[in-house]
């Protein structure tokens, strides 16, 4: 917003459709024209009837990757690397199964601008199999 610069994206998709048992990327940047030191960042999960932290911790400063903190799910891993112009903080998510729907927000806080924060949210689908979708319909 006008107030800040910390910005926060999860890409141009509201909803990402994986098939059950592979893996999906699921986006994350962040940017801040004041820059950043112990930058926190969460990744959660939130469904109908639970919400929990997946992944967060600490980047100390932008010649650093992330220092994960808490893990909550083997399959997860951090990917990207927050060293380069991107701050990537992306996941991937392995062997997906069909109760890994659901939203998961990209969280994150900035010391450096007196904790302001922001996040980003995205949908994932497991599917059986992808059908041919387009912006405006889903086939099934
Ligand atoms: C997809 O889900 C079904 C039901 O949970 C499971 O039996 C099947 O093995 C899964 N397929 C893959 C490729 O993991
Ligand atoms: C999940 O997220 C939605 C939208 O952000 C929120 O309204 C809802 O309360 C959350 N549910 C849980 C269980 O936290
Ligand atoms: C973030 O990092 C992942 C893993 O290296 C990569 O696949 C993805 O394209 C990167 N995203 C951006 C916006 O650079």
């Amino acid at each position: 917003g006008p107030l800040g610069s910390l910005e926060v994206s999860v890409g141009k998709a509201t909803t990402i459709y994986a098939i059950n048992g592979s893996s999906i990327l699921l986006p994350c940047t962040f940017s801040s024209c004041y820059g950043f030191e112990n930058l926190y960042f969460k990744w959660s999960y939130n469904n109908s009837e639970t919400s929990r932290i997946l992944i967060d911790g600490i980047v100390k400063n932008d010649k650093s990757d992330p220092k994960v903190r808490v893990k909550d799910d083997d399959r997860i891993t951090l990917e990207g690397s927050t060293k380069e112009k991107t701050n990537n903080i992306s996941i991937l998510l392995s062997d997906l199964e069909f109760s890994d729907t659901g939203r998961y927000t990209c969280f994150v806080r900035n010391p450096k601008e007196k904790d302001l924060n922001n996040s980003a949210t995205i949908f994932l689908q497991v599917v059986d199999k992808l059908e041919k979708v387009d912006n405006h319909h889903h086939h099934h």
